[in-house]
């Protein structure tokens, strides 16, 4: 059942602070007034917390940020599955010389692809200033300019792998398929791209509710037909596709694409 398909069964139940919440706002519609949460806290996936707060609690575990992040949301181990899931796709292959990565945030996904392979350029595009420093800082990456939607400082058909995880999912659908336009650019003969978007088949009604009662309102969604047809029409063909949990909550697709040689 996915959300554009009328459901036989009842609809979900709103928690008691929606229902209050809409109780309130309808006494309050008669005066033009509208109660709102109020303004957001420094949050990291909805948690409460700072960028430096995350540094010191993966000092004290011993971790890296990226692996403290998935410890904190209770999925140990979840990005090198899929890092094992690229892999089998083939991917990874060790002889990739050019990688480019798209929202590396804490960087465990640089981690984990160094350990499988040493690719002589490692670009990074990240919007946010502080994290794309000290990506540099810590790895051997090259942190490219950031607009946000373009990967203007790269070589067309230069980059053996393009990869972005946990990013179009967030990102507004436009924004998304400005990225997928340069990523088709800049993917070299026989290069591989691997990204996970939000499709409709990941959003059954319960999924949805979890995501309205969330403080969460970045969910992006993408129609899986639309991202075949681009890629298909750029001369990629599609290697392997999977669902998987997000890592604050909810499910998204993956998708392996290989451009012709
Ligand atoms: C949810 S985090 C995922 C981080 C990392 N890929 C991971 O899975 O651990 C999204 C990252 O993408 C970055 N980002 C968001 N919008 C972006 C954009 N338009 N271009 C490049 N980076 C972006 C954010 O700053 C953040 O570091």
């Amino acid at each position: 059942m996915t959300i554009d398909e009328p459901s036989p069964a009842q609809p979900p139940k709103l928690s008691a602070r929606r229902r209050i919440e809409r109780a309130i706002n309808r006494g309050l519609g008669r005066f033009g007034i509208k109660l709102v949460r109020q303004g957001r806290t420094q949050t990291i996936g909805g948690r409460r917390m700072s960028e430096a707060q995350l540094l010191r609690a993966a000092r004290a575990r011993g971790l890296s940020p990226g692996a403290c992040l998935e410890e904190l949301f209770g999925r140990p181990g979840r990005a090198e599955e899929i890092v094992a899931w690229m892999h089998a796709a083939g991917a990874l292959d060790p002889r990739l010389a050019t990688v480019c990565e798209i929202g590396p945030g804490s960087g465990l996904y640089i981690q984990l692809v160094r350990a499988r392979l040493q690719p002589m350029r490692y670009e990074i595009y990240e919007i946010a200033p502080q994290r794309a420093a000290y990506l540099e800082r810590r790895y051997p990456v090259i942190a490219q300019p950031t607009d946000g939607e373009t990967l203007t400082a790269t070589e067309t058909g230069s980059i053996d792998l393009v990869h972005a995880h946990g990013v179009f999912v967030t990102t507004p659908f436009l924004t998304n398929c400005a990225y997928f336009e340069e990523i088709a650019r800049v993917t070299a003969p026989g290069g591989w791209v691997c990204f996970d978007i939000v499709t409709k088949d990941c959003l059954d009604p319960d999924t949805l509710e979890a995501w309205i009662e969330s403080p969460l309102r970045y969910l992006s969604l993408h129609s899986r037909a639309h991202i075949d047809r681009f890629f298909e029409r750029h001369g990629f063909e599609l290697v392997d596709t999977m669902e998987m949990p997000l890592l604050v909550q909810g499910r998204a697709r993956y998708f392996v694409f290989r451009k012709s040689a």
